[in-house]
């Protein structure tokens, strides 16, 4: 079975889908390794970092996008599209990378809860809060099991915010994996997400051994990252907060062959692999498989790292 890591933080903007999409093709360009992106945000920038918006619509148009999954798990009617059948290869010249295609509309709030309610009734329990809590647990997991062996990676890219889908996402994650900026709202985002991830824990009684896991932070996007004294000082305190163990070394520069590879749907490590950023991605991606390798002592959570949420409760 191979890793599955969510690309999450509560802060939007911080380069979650880009770090997503770069150490997906890396690690399949690379490192000959299986790939899997799921673009689990309707913003759906992640399928479109990887394919053009005419494909986008002829998939959506033949319901080969997550919504259409997500719609038969919501209704109790599982079948009629398979997973494999919304999965599509990456198109440019990469051997091993495919991507489950997100949607502008993956699915209904109402719904959901009108159906959960409906279900909670007809039970003898009446416990809807119950209900609620088995179908986050079960519906990412009814996704994407058929393919979790196909993979040495399946990695989820989430929306900037703590949904449905961004829960069910951490519930099945081995790894969550946090892009930030060294900025304070950033930080905060981070906080906020630990804050979430553990309640997420709690409320699904899940034990330590289980729980998704830190996999690291990785800075970005920030000019002067490691100058000027206000940078220092955020940093500083991230690295008191989290450890500093938990900081990749390599911090992706701003660049603009970064921001200019989504219009050809070729993230930059390859298309324009000699440049600053896709140098920086292909290193993370060896401190990603460096930080899963067994000896990686810095995933053993040492309890007077973990987070100090006191201020926000
Ligand atoms: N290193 C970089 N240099 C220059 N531009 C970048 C870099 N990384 C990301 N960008 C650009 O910054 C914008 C935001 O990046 P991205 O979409 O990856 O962030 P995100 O955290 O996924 O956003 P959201 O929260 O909306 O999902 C995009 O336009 C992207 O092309
Ligand atoms: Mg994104």
């Amino acid at each position: 079975m191979g890793h599955v890591i969510a690309t999450t933080n509560m802060k939007g903007g911080v380069g979650k889908t880009t770090l997503t999409v770069n150490i997906a093709t890396a690690l399949a360009k690379y490192h000959n390794k299986r790939v899997l992106v799921v673009d689990l945000d309707p913003q759906i920038s992640a399928t479109l970092s990887l394919m053009s918006p005419s494909d986008f619509a002829r998939l959506r148009r033949d319901r080969h996008t997550l919504k259409f999954l997500l719609q038969q798990e919501i209704a109790g009617t599982p079948g009629s599209i398979q997973v494999h059948d919304a999965i599509q290869p990456y198109g440019g010249s990469v051997k091993g990378l495919d991507i489950l295609p997100g949607d502008i509309d993956l699915y209904n709030d109402f719904l959901v809860s009108e159906v959960l309610y409906r279900k909670a009734i007809r039970n003898p329990e009446r416990n809807f809060e119950k209900v609620w809590g088995a179908f986050e647990l079960s519906l990412m997991k009814a996704v994407l099991e058929p393919v979790m062996s196909r993979y040495d990676f399946i990695l989820l890219d989430c929306a900037p915010s703590y949904n449905l889908v961004t829960r069910s996402s951490l519930l099945i994650s081995d790894y969550y994996l946090i892009p930030a900026k060294a900025e304070p709202l950033s930080y905060i985002g981070m906080q906020l997400l630990e804050r979430q991830i553990r309640k997420l824990a709690e409320t699904h009684q899940i034990n330590r051994q289980q729980q998704t896991r830190l996999l690291g932070i990785v800075f970005g996007m920030s000019r002067n990252l490691f100058a000027g004294r206000h940078y220092q000082r955020v940093m500083d305190r991230i690295r008191k907060e989290f450890g500093a163990n938990q900081i990749f070394k390599t911090s992706v520069p701003m660049d603009v062959s970064v921001a200019k590879a989504v219009d050809s749907f070729r993230p930059v490590v390859i298309s324009d692999p000699t440049s600053a950023g896709a140098r920086a991605f292909c290193q993370i991606t060896k401190e990603l498989l460096d930080r899963l390798t067994p000896q990686t002592a810095h995933l053993t959570k040492d309890p007077k790292q973990s987070v100090n949420l006191s201020k926000l409760e």
